[in-house]
């Protein structure tokens, strides 16, 4: 990959193409080019808006690529070592401390990494724990070796119940298997000084990565939160930021024409003002399945807020949906075709898969079958996404593609810097707070009072008051 070179960063710079978002192409529910330039003024501010406040207050992400020289060679040097001594690396962590891992995991990686056999994979075999269920726990349990696996615990508040719970459910297996040594098959990564994995952290020794400040969950996937997990899968994580750098250069223009990120803020902000309520992401890649899932997050979090910036009371946000091509145009196309109008879909959609699977000729006298003899089932899955691109456009649906050239680290880098500021410039226009998540923490400290935790009696009385359920409600 030679991403120093100007000629191939070009070659693999994504597209945002959005003509089926235009009512010359779908009619009644497109935009006219007088509707996106009257929303000009309102880009430009947006652009600003985050140009001024880049690498302040919550907007250190966008810092993330050009600061972090010195912790990357940490990082190499660390995933080294880790995939010297280990057959297995779990993440524990969840929300913005796994979604990202997990994405670039099953982007990057063979599609099957942890069946294959040791010598065709570039490190142990990898895991993430994204959810306190019990099954899912035990049955991590059940295939991994604990003594020959290194735990990354990641955690930006370092009080989070669900990473806490995996992290204690853990170091009791290693402590007891380890003794003392418990703490080398342990790595850290979390604020520099607030919470409670780092005062850990200075007690029993972990290996420790920080968590910079003014970097949230959902925009942390290019500091040690991803960079670390990709490492150590062998990744080439300098790759990844080089891209995000990239894309950061060329959405440097506050003219939707030119930025692709603002592009996408305008189409989506505009669309959501005409009741398009729901955001569907829909890579045309199963490498890119996961990428929306972290997509998701990273929209929905941001965006759905209940107050603007100035205080007044709001219900921003639109619901985004997760779909596959070609595998859900058998289950949900039917409903985007047909049902209300009230959602976008972003294709992903990428121009040359890392293989080719021919089509061989065969069943010649049964036509229906015997044409697809011939083809590539690339060349089947590229016309599948063209085709419900098209049907949507036909049936008067709003829709665009983000094109990718192929899927690698630097095409990577630049899709998830592109969404970062897609929603940075889209929670701009809003005029909310992209960054916060008091929904969350409503569910969280609930979760507290339940479990008894002290500080929460207030909020155990309330929950305790709360009317009980009704039997006739329940069937
Ligand atoms: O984006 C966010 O801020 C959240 O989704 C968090 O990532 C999630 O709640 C986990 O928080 P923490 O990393 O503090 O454990």
């Amino acid at each position: 990959m030679n991403y120093r070179n100007k000629e191939w960063k070009n070659s693999m710079r994504l597209t945002v193409d959005y003509n089926y978002m235009m009512k010359k192409f779908i009619g009644e529910e497109g935009f006219k080019d007088v509707d996106l330039s009257e929303m000009k003024e309102e880009a430009a501010d947006a652009f600003d808006y985050v140009a001024d406040n880049r690498g302040k207050g919550m907007m250190g992400w966008t810092e993330l690529p050009y600061n972090q020289k010195e912790i990357v060679e940490d990082i190499l040097s660390t995933a080294k070592e880790v995939r010297r001594k280990f057959k297995y690396f779990v993440v524990l962590g969840i929300g913005g401390s796994a979604l990202g891992p997990i994405a670039v995991f099953n982007a990057l990686c063979h599609l099957h990494y942890n069946e294959l056999a040791p010598s065709k994979r570039r490190g142990p075999k990898f895991y993430v724990e994204d959810n306190v269920d019990p099954e899912r726990m035990a049955a991590l349990l059940d295939i991994i070796e604990p003594e020959k696996t290194c735990f990354n615990v990641i955690t930006k508040s370092g009080a989070t119940s669900e990473t806490m719970t995996q992290y204690l459910v853990i170091n009791d297996i290693l402590t007891k298997a380890l003794g003392e040594k418990a703490k080398e098959n342990i790595i850290a990564t979390t604020d520099h000084a607030k919470g409670n994995l780092i005062k850990l952290s200075r007690q029993y020794g972990y290996k420790t990565f920080y968590i910079p400040d003014g970097v949230g969950g959902r925009f942390s996937e290019l500091c040690p939160v991803g960079l670390l997990p990709a490492a150590v899968l062998g990744l080439d994580i300098k790759a990844m930021l080089a891209g995000a750098a990239y894309m950061d250069g060329v959405c440097n223009k506050p003219s939707v024409a030119k930025n692709p990120a603002l592009a996408c803020a305008v189409l989506q902000v505009a669309a959501m003002r005409r009741g398009k309520n729901v955001g569907v992401m829909m890579p045309y890649a199963d490498s890119l399945k996961l990428m929306a899932d972290w997509y998701c997050q990273l929209w929905a979090e941001s965006l759905g807020k209940n107050v603007t910036l100035d205080g007044k009371p709001c219900h921003a946000g639109q619901t985004p949906v997760k779909s596959l091509g070609v595998t859900d145009q058998h289950s949900q196309v039917q409903l985007y075709t047909e049902g209300p109008f009230d959602k976008v879909v972003t294709f992903l959609s990428v121009e040359n898969y890392r293989t080719v699977v021919e089509i061989p000729h065969g069943c010649e006298d049964i036509p229906d079958v015997s044409f697809l003899g011939g083809h590539t089932m690339n060349e089947l899955i590229a016309a599948e996404n063209k085709a419900t691109a098209y049907a949507l456009a036909k049936a008067g649906r709003q829709n665009y593609t983000i094109r990718l050239p192929e899927v690698n680290e630097f095409t990577l880098g630049e899709l998830m810097y592109l969404f970062e500021l897609q929603t940075a410039y889209a929670g701009a226009m809003l005029n909310i707070d992209t960054y916060n998540q008091p929904g969350v923490e409503a569910g969280k400290q609930a979760t507290y009072a339940l479990l008894g935790k002290k500080g929460y009696e207030a909020k155990r009385a309330e929950l305790d008051a709360a009317p009980a359920a009704e039997e006739k409600y329940i069937v």
